[in-house]
């Protein structure tokens, strides 16, 4: 690496030809080279799963996997975690800084007035076949509501896109309580704007027309905590593909649905559903030994649900505050002796202590105690993931508001090609077979 005045410099010598290639410093974190210099050599860079590519510049939030950090916009998650609320998080992610008290109230005001969804929506849902997954309908929900907002969807303008950002967060709950009252064909229940963020969407999950439905605070303020947990997390498979549909100007709805759809996969926001079967699967302690082995086995495909991560070679700072919600609850609930949490508790102790997890630095996630605390909530699984996609869209609004309101070009990912050279077309009557 050689150093100019000002910048850093590294040079590659390609066909006897030195390019220099500029380094590029962050606040904080790793510096990263910049190659653009390279596509004039005529060469480009090859990495599969973005391992050690950076795709844009953010100032919205920052992990060290080494050391097991994670704030959005400065502040520690656990910091946050224990002294803001979400909506008071997706308005730092959003705006850059923690509100003024006047500012909270119009950001919740804001929110609270987007809350509702088009009558219209009730007869897509409709629609849905009885079994639906909720994660299916909610990624079409999403994205169907670019049809209701289609006038006020100029991505290059500021106010229409924190328009669309204040009804992605208020309206997401919504459709996420009509995919699950969908799902076991209960009549939507419409939100209460009297509550708070999280009570309002727990009231739609589980209350009923027939009944008056008690709320406990504690069981609202564990939600709350979790859907800030997982508001943002930088530049993981979802917030990139946010990111790579909206730079080809698509609209925010369109692009927040496409970002739900990455998001259901296990190895991204899957895991705590996937995670908690594990759980219920291994059933017993004794049974720990065998999944162990299994997710050692390089011929098994299975791997320790909840555990591992891309950036994370040390706790994930998530977990560890899930692991403190998850011992609240289940003590709030008298069931701190839950057999679940006890097999998890085990489960990591095991993994911590051996060799293969040790090596490969597999540590738990953010999902490995979430499904625990969900289900204490009386969530059930197939609406993990879709808690998830509520949490996260406080960080997918973020992103697109932040590429959007700077220079940036369509994403078009270069590729080594490995197929035929050219050759010539073979009419039907020559082919062989
Ligand atoms: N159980 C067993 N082995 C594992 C696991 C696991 N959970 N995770 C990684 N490994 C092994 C993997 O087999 C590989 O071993 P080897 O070097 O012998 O081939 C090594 O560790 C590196 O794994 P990788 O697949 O190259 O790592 P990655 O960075 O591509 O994958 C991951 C990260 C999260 C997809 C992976 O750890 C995994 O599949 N974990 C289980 C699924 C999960 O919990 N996902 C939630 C992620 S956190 C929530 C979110 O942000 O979405």
């Amino acid at each position: 690496m050689s150093r100019s005045p000002n910048q850093q410099s590294v040079h590659l010598s390609v066909d006897g030809k030195d390019i220099e290639l500029p380094v590029r410093r962050s606040t904080q974190g790793q510096r990263v080279i910049e190659i653009e210099n390279l596509r004039k050599a005529g060469i480009f860079t090859y990495d599969p799963g973005f391992i050690a590519t950076a795709s844009c510049d953010s100032s919205i939030t920052f992990v060290d996997g080494e050391q097991g950090i994670l704030t959005y916009r400065g502040y520690p998650i656990e910091q946050l975690a224990s002294h803001s609320s979400h909506l008071e998080t997706c308005y730092l992610l959003f705006h850059g800084e923690l509100p003024s008290a006047t500012q909270l109230d119009e950001f919740t005001g804001s929110i609270r007035h987007h809350t509702l969804v088009h009558e219209h929506l009730v007869n897509f849902f409709r629609g849905f076949h009885a079994d639906a997954h909720p994660m299916a309908m909610l990624c079409s929900a999403v994205g169907a509501l670019s049809a209701f907002y289609h006038k006020t969807t100029d991505i290059t303008d500021a106010e229409d896109r924190e328009l669309s950002a204040m009804r992605l967060i208020a309206k997401i709950p919504t459709l996420a309580a009509m995919s699950y009252k969908h799902s076991i064909g209960q009549p939507y229940v419409y939100p209460d704007n009297s509550k708070d963020y999280a009570s309002n969407f727990l009231y739609m999950m589980f209350s009923t027309p027939c009944e008056s439905y008690h709320l406990d605070p504690a069981v609202a303020h564990a939600m709350d905590v979790l859907l800030l947990l997982h508001a943002d997390h930088e530049q993981n498979a979802s917030t990139s593909t946010v990111r790579l549909a909206a730079s080809s100007g698509a609209n925010p709805f369109a692009c927040v649905s496409a970002g739900i759809a990455s998001l259901w996969g296990p190895a991204h926001g899957g895991a705590n559903e996937a995670a908690l079967r594990m759980l219920m699967e291994i059933g017993d302690d004794k049974h720990i030994g065998k999944f162990i082995a299994r997710a050692k086995d390089p011929d098994d495909p299975f791997r320790l649900m909840g555990f591992g991560h891309r950036i994370y070679k040390n706790h994930d700072p998530r977990a560890r505050v899930m692991q403190q919600l998850c011992a609240q609850v289940l003590e709030a609930q008298g069931s701190s002796n839950s057999p679940l949490l006890r097999t998890a508790r085990t489960l990591e102790r095991i993994a911590l202590e051996d060799d293969y997890f040790i090596k490969r630095k597999l540590y738990p996630n953010v999902d490995f105690y979430s499904g625990i605390i969900l289900q204490a909530l009386g969530v059930p699984t197939d609406m993990f993931t879709v808690i998830f996609a509520i949490g996260r869209t406080a960080g997918w609004v973020a992103h697109l508001n932040e590429m959007l309101g700077t220079d940036y070009r369509i994403g078009r990912p270069r590729q080594l090609y490995t197929g035929f050279t050219e050759r010539d077309f073979v009419p039907l009557e020559r082919r062989e077979g």
